[in-house]
């Protein structure tokens, strides 16, 4: 039931502060100031590597997680795409956790590379969304997002739940691994406790983003830069509007621009800039005024200050709140689904059954 919506996409882009906060009650306690896995204890400080695999959507998310888990656990991450990883021959090694993420917990690469890890010896976790599913039998950790029911194809929801459960697991292998004290875990569970309202204030903004989509319509080829934990959702904005609005569109490291993609840049190619307050903001805002000086036209999404020391010159902002930078990628998510979304209905496309798509691949 679409309910007041008038598509699934869009019910489901503004259910995630209430699906967002639904998985952080069964991750977070935010009395005690702890994290707290659904899981029987798991020993985690026998854990030398991770090993992250997923496709498309989930994929992004399990990229964002790469970030964490190096950047609180201090352990080595790879992170492959499903189809990849199965032929690559990778070397998995004793003390191998290698973790799943799926929506549907039925893709037919990611299950058959979970397999391929089970063989190896590698202890399984899975991030998935359908508790009945076939990942979901077969994990050793099983670490379920609480979205509810995903109708649309292209996947929103499922995404910032699997990065809310993702960020608690991150806290707490650095927790087990004695790489967090008392009060560094207290912060992360109250950012991650903020992430809810942080994101329905970014839904706010709706209007202004659908008055944005007739403009980005016109295109035939979008940009999305960002950086760090950012450039995933550079990434996952740019699948967003390929899958449903045909408009060809790539999401790049903001600091690779130059190293080719900058040879695109011209007044007729929209490049939609990731940009929250923080470590990086300079950074990011450096290969944007890159753009600037070769015409191109740029989307700043960023919090008020970032808008007030850069947004002259863009052609348009989109206000978020501002956030601390743990909890960005649960909050940029969003304007980059509902600038996607609005692209499609201005477009006339079918949003929720996009052409050439399946809501889950369950062939090679
Ligand atoms: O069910 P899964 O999360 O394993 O699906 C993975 C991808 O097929 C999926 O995320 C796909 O990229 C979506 N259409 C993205 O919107």
């Amino acid at each position: 039931d679409k309910g007041n919506h008038r598509h699934f996409m869009q019910k489901e882009i503004f259910e995630q502060p209430v699906v967002v906060a639904q998985t952080l009650g069964s991750y977070l306690r935010p009395l005690a100031g702890e994290v707290s896995l659904p899981i029987p204890e798991f020993d985690f400080t026998q854990i030398r590597r991770v090993t992250i695999v997923a496709c498309g959507t989930s994929f992004y998310a399990g990229m964002v997680a790469k970030y964490w888990f190096e950047q609180f656990a201090r352990v080595p991450v790879d992170l492959d795409v499903a189809s990849e990883f199965r032929y690559r021959e990778p070397v998995l090694e004793d003390g191998g956790l290698a973790l799943f993420i799926s929506q549907s917990g039925e893709t037919a690469d990611t299950l058959a590379a979970l397999r391929h890890a089970r063989a190896a010896g590698q202890k399984i976790a899975v991030v998935v969304n359908v508790p009945t599913s076939s990942m979901a039998r077969e994990a050793d950790l099983l670490l379920p997002t609480h979205a509810g029911p995903e109708i649309g194809v292209a996947s929103t929801k499922a995404f910032t739940c699997q990065l809310a459960v993702l960020a608690a697991l991150a806290a707490n292998f650095a927790r087990a691994k004695g790489r967090l004290s008392r009060e560094e875990e207290q912060e992360i569970v109250r950012h991650l406790a903020e992430a809810p309202a942080a994101m329905n204030a970014a839904i706010a903004h709706d209007d202004e983003i659908e008055a944005l989509a007739p403009l980005i319509a016109k295109a035939r080829d979008v940009l999305y830069l960002g950086r760090g934990p950012d450039y995933p959702m550079a990434l996952e904005g740019a699948l967003k509007l390929k899958e449903i609005s045909y408009i060809h569109a790539e999401g790049y490291a903001a600091g690779e621009m130059k190293h080719g993609p900058i040879a695109l840049i011209d007044e007729h190619v929209p490049v939609i800039v990731i940009a929250p307050s923080g470590p990086l903001f300079d950074k990011t805002v450096s290969n944007m005024q890159e753009v600037q000086a070769r015409g191109g036209k740029v989307v700043l999404i960023s919090d008020a200050e970032g808008i007030a020391a850069a947004g002259e010159g863009t052609i348009a902002t989109i206000e978020m709140p501002r956030v601390h930078p743990l909890i960005a990628p649960l909050v940029y998510a969003v304007p980059v689904q509902l600038l996607a979304y609005h692209v499609a209905v201005a477009k006339g496309t079918d949003v929720d059954q996009p052409r050439n798509l399946a809501k889950s691949v369950t062939v090679e």
